[in-house]
Order: C-alpha cells, then sequence, then structure tokens
C-alpha cells in the first residue's frame, strides 16, 4: 500500500501537540459522532469512562470521513493545544505517528493482549515502527445497501443481486412515487458510494485502482464504466440532496420517503435509534456485484503525547475502548462489528452478525479491503484528490469518460 508522510513542518507542530488542555482525570475527546445513532454510541463509551472515573470534554466536529476534524485537529495541535484523544481512521493515524506525535500503548496494549485479538488489517493502522499508537473501537465497512422493505416489497421485485437488479428496482421505486435513493450531496458521502461502485467492477479492479493507485486502471474503461454507474445513481436522487446530511438520508429511508442509501454501517445506528428491525422494516446487503468482498474501516482512538504529563485518563480511556464486554456494547449502538475476533455474536442482530462473518470471509479470501472514502487505502492528499473528482463528476462537471482522465491525473498530482 502506498504510504506517504503528509508535508507538514513536523517539529514545531509536534512539540506543540504536548501541552494539552484537559485536566489529568478528564480526556478530551475530539471526534465527528454527532447524529442520533452516533451519539448513542458515544454514550455508551462516556458512561463506561465515568465508571471509571475518568471525566469527559467533548469535541465533536461534523462530517463522515472526519475531513472536518482533521482540519480542526490540525488548528489545535499547531495552535499548540491538542486534545487528548482523537477519533483517527486509519492514513491519518499513520500520518501523525510517523510525526511522532501519538503517545506510545505498548503497555496498556502488553497488559490487556491486543497482539491476539485484534486482525492484522487493523494492526498494520493501529501500529507505527511495530509500537501501539491507537486504540481500534470497531470495524465498519462501506458496502452496503439499506432498503426500506415495504418499498422493495412494493416494486414486487426481490432483493437487487446485481447492478442491473438495481437499477430495475430503483426505477420501479421511482414509478410508484418514491426518491429512489436517499443522499447527501457531500463529498465523502459521494466517494462512499463510489467505493462500491468500484469494488462491484470485481475485487482486483478495486485493489488495482484504490490501493494499488495503479495508473493504468484508473484511467481505464472500466473506471469510465464506474463514472457511466455513478450518473445513473446520481439520477436516483432527489432535487433536494445537495448538502443534506448522512443521517438525514437514513431518515429519508427510514420514513420511507426514499427507498434505499448506499452508505457504511453506521447508518444501521440509525435504523435502530428509530426502532426498527432488520429483516422486517429494513434490509442490509451488500451493494450489488460486491458480494464477497468488503472494503472497510476502523474507527480507532489516537492520544496525543503530552511529554512529562498524566497520562493515566488517556491510558484508562484505551484499556476501556478496547475491553470486550464495551466492544460488545458499542458497536451494537454503533452500527459497526468489534475491532476483536473474541468477541461473541449473541448481542448483535441480523445484519451485525451478518457483517461479522462478511469480514471474516473476505479476510480469508483476501478480499477485505481499505475504504479509499474513509481514510484506509490511501493518504489524506489523495483521498481529497479523489473526492474532488468524484464529486466533481457526481455535479455533472465532467462526462464519464473525462472523469476517468481527471481521477488519474488528480491522483498523480496528488502523490
Ligand atoms: C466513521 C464512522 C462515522 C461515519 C459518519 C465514518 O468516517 O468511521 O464512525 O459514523 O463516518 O459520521
Amino acid at each position: 500500500m502506498a504510504l506517504k508522510t503528509m508535508k507538514m513542518t513536523a517539529s514545531a507542530a509536534v512539540l506543540a501537540a504536548f501541552a494539552t488542555s484537559a485536566s489529568a482525570a478528564d480526556v478530551e475527546v475530539l471526534h465527528w459522532w454527532t447524529s442520533g445513532g452516533e451519539a448513542a454510541a458515544l454514550n455508551v463509551l462516556k458512561d463506561d469512562l465515568s465508571g471509571k472515573g475518568v471525566g469527559w470534554e467533548d469535541m465533536p466536529v461534523a462530517g463522515g470521513g472526519g475531513e472536518a476534524a482533521m482540519t480542526a485537529l490540525r488548528a489545535r495541535v499547531t495552535a499548540g493545544n491538542a486534545p487528548t484523544a482523537v477519533q483517527m481512521l486509519g492514513c491519518d493515524i499513520k500520518d501523525w505517528a510517523a510525526e511522532g506525535a501519538l503517545a506510545n500503548l505498548n503497555d496498556v496494549a502488553a497488559k490487556e493482549g491486543w497482539d491476539n485479538v485484534v486482525p492484522a488489517a487493523l494492526q498494520f493502522f493501529a501500529k507505527h515502527d511495530g509500537n501501539w499508537v491507537s486504540a481500534p473501537v470497531n470495524v465498519h465497512s462501506t458496502n452496503w445497501v439499506w432498503i426500506n422493505k415495504a418499498a422493495l416489497d412494493a416494486t414486487g421485485m426481490g432483493v437487487p443481486e446485481t447492478w442491473d437488479d438495481l437499477v430495475a428496482v430503483m426505477g420501479k421505486m421511482k414509478e410508484n412515487g418514491i426518491t429512489p435513493l436517499g443522499h447527501g450531496g457531500q463529498a465523502w458521502q459521494d466517494a462512499t458510494i463510489f467505493d462500491a461502485v468500484v469494488l462491484s467492477m470485481g475485487a482486483d479492479f478495486y485493489q488495482k485502482s484504490m490501493i494499488d493507485l495503479d495508473p493504468a486502471a484508473l484511467s481505464s474503461d472500466t473506471m469510465v464504466e464506474v463514472f457511466n454507474r455513478m450518473a445513473t445513481l446520481r439520477s436516483m436522487v432527489d432535487d433536494n440532496f445537495s448538502g443534506r446530511d448522512w443521517n438525514l438520508a437514513s431518515a429519508m429511508v427510514i420514513n420511507g420517503e426514499a427507498g434505499m442509501q448506499m452508505m457504511g454501517d453506521w447508518a444501521k445506528g440509525e435504523f435502530l435509534k428509530a426502532g426498527q428491525v432488520a429483516e422486517q422494516d429494513f434490509i442490509c446487503i451488500r451493494f450489488p456485484g460486491t458480494q464477497g468482498s468488503v472494503t472497510f474501516n476502523s474507527d480507532q482512538f489516537a492520544m496525543f503525547g503530552q511529554g512529562d504529563g498524566d497520562t493515566t485518563a488517556q491510558m484508562a480511556m484505551a484499556a476501556s475502548v478496547m475491553d470486550p464486554g464495551f466492544q460488545s456494547a458499542f458497536n451494537v449502538v454503533k452500527g459497526s462489528v468489534p475491532a476483536r475476533t473474541d468477541v461473541p455474536q449473541d448481542a448483535f442482530g441480523y445484519c451485525g452478525k451478518k457483517g461479522m462473518d462478511d469480514l471474516a470471509e473476505a479476510n480469508a479470501n483476501g478480499t477485505l479491503f481499505g475504504s479509499m472514502a474513509h481514510g484506509h487505502a490511501a493518504p489524506a492528499a489523495v483521498k481529497n484528490a479523489v473526492y474532488d473528482v468524484v464529486t466533481a463528476h457526481f455535479n455533472g462537471e465532467y462526462d464519464a469518460a473525462t472523469a476517468a482522465e481527471e481521477l488519474a491525473a488528480a491522483v498523480a498530482d496528488a502523490q
């Protein structure tokens, strides 16, 4: 995997990061968990910590994919006032670790045996130079479709298994007077769908284009077809999609205004929060054509180094998020699956169990890939370049052939 370190003038910012604002018994937590389902999951964590005497200072910065949160983090570090604990995704963890900004979690990891229970795909992001630098709280995956069951039944069609089935179901939903695709026009949401559409062209194609960043794959006819499919999906959203938050798009599916949403399994947190039941009110399927493969992202908490300061609260938080009981309780609410392999499935519903099984199967078959949209395929500069092209195309600025050319050029420039 091509992982380049970010171009940040490191030393001043890193030294500044050692000055933190939370008191020794508190953690100040920077995160982007601001929707109803996310807040419910966050409360599981807050309550767990409070039971251990660790106080919570909240620093929410909304926006899936964490782009806005990472901008806020950079500003805080530069100002010499880093938050103590930060929700972070894959390549961002690697970048900050390479700058020397993250606390070493080896002691707590050894005490709790993390090496034995965290899958290699997550350790790849959680370790730097062999040292633990973040605590993985979950595994999400992005190639899901969440379908309103009554809206699907009204089409008289079955669950879509292929791209053609999907287009047929969406066409029928349109005829039935609902918006086929609940979506919010924000770059990271467009990119989340793009992840799945790229994967629907085959696991090899995802590997070559999104992980290897192969210029020939990025500008290929297959990529032109990806953009054609994105244009078809664009024709299935409503007129007010621009700028809509993802959880409002989930709400459209929940209340039957829209037929489906293509979104990571944090969307499940919204369905559950609304009291909906899998298989009865909503259906979860892998994006047609991606069955057997998974694009994942893992939320992890990185602790910003405190120099000689007291790290008790930070280490207590690291231990807490990796506790098996906590991993079960938190992930049931969050919609994700545990970051440990030894957590029983019992507490999870149909989609959670499916998520765990799919992940294990993809891991065993070599078809588990980091999500480009959620920072697990390439560093932020490349991810943002992909966002720009995908969103410009989604909004009609490029035709499919131009978009594929622009994508290859933008990714090359960003490396
Ligand atoms: C995070 C999820 C979060 C989602 C939407 C993703 O990048 O990994 O935890 O729920 O964004 O905010």
